[in-house]
């Protein structure tokens, strides 16, 4: 399958996933929802592996969002044992399959614990030339752009920043993706039709797949279903389809274009 999907059309460099759904699947089975996002880990090992095996450069999991905050403690707390379990199980097969690790978003507010092994695994995979793995942990878009604002501010204030520098690939130099692609390709299980303040700028020309599936039953046949249709969508950057057809024969200028648009 992975060998078809690369000869049936591109493969997206970079994806980001919204894992929604983990309650309800474990609802459905009378189970406590801790027991949903447990399964949940097995999905982002196997999506992980496809990602890194189909050659996708950065893969994005919304795993913990400034919101989820809200969740009954007991919750919250879980989650959080729940995700340094995992990273002290994966770690070491993350760093043999060449997987290099990322965050995004507050790191200073996940117990230190999180934090400590964060920083270790994040050192240990620094060098890893395959997939990057990034963890978006206590992340919001609008966090991400305040943050960037305010840093932004500073650095004018400072004298660091003449106001005819400010573009948008200054700005998007400021968030915390910094030299990060825009994602290609934006999947959200469940069935929710919503970006649920995920990466508000950097979605701007994501593609977007939506399946009824609950995230713990999202294994790589759904991956590899989602990039099949993203193969067979035309991105126009907001340009008009011939300009795209044409691009073909006059040695990628179209490419540039888009680059400038989607980022380094
Ligand atoms: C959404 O389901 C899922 C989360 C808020 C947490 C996702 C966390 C994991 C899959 C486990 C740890 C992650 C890593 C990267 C090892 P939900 O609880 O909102 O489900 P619901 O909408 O059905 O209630």
């Amino acid at each position: 399958m992975q060998e078809k999907l690369r000869r049936t059309g591109e493969i997206p460099r970079h994806i980001a996933i919204i894992m929604d759904g983990n309650g309800r699947w474990a609802k459905q089975r009378s189970m406590p929802r801790i027991a949903g996002h447990s399964e949940g880990v097995e999905s982002v090992r196997d999506t992980v592996e496809a990602c890194g095996q189909l050659g996708v450069e950065y893969l994005t999991l919304y795993a913990f969002s400034t919101e989820n905050w809200k969740r009954p403690k007991e919750e919250v707390s879980l989650l959080m044992r729940l995700l340094l379990k995992a990273l002290k199980d994966e770690t070491d097969r993350l760093h043999t399959n060449n997987v290099r690790l990322q965050t995004i978003g507050e790191i200073s507010a996940l117990p230190v614990e999180v934090q400590n092994e964060l920083l270790e695994d994040i050192q240990k995979t620094k060098d890893n030339t395959g997939l990057t793995l990034i963890l978006a942990l206590s992340y919001s878009g609008r966090w991400d752009l305040t943050r960037a604002i305010k840093r932004l501010v500073e650095d004018a204030k400072a004298n660091k920043l003449p106001e005819d520098q400010i573009s948008e690939q200054l700005v998007a130099s400021y968030l915390s993706t910094g030299d990060i692609p825009d994602p290609d390709l934006l999947i959200r299980t469940s069935g929710e039709f919503r970006i649920s303040n995920f990466l508000l700028w950097q979605l701007a020309y994501s593609e977007i797949y939506i399946t009824p599936k609950f995230w713990p039953a999202f294994r790589r046949d759904e991956l590899y279903a989602a990039i099949r249709d993203y193969q067979q969508r035309e991105r126009r950057f907001g340009m008009v389809s011939e300009q795209i057809k044409s691009n073909g024969s006059k040695g990628g200028t179209l490419n540039r274009l888009i680059k400038s648009v989607t980022g380094p």
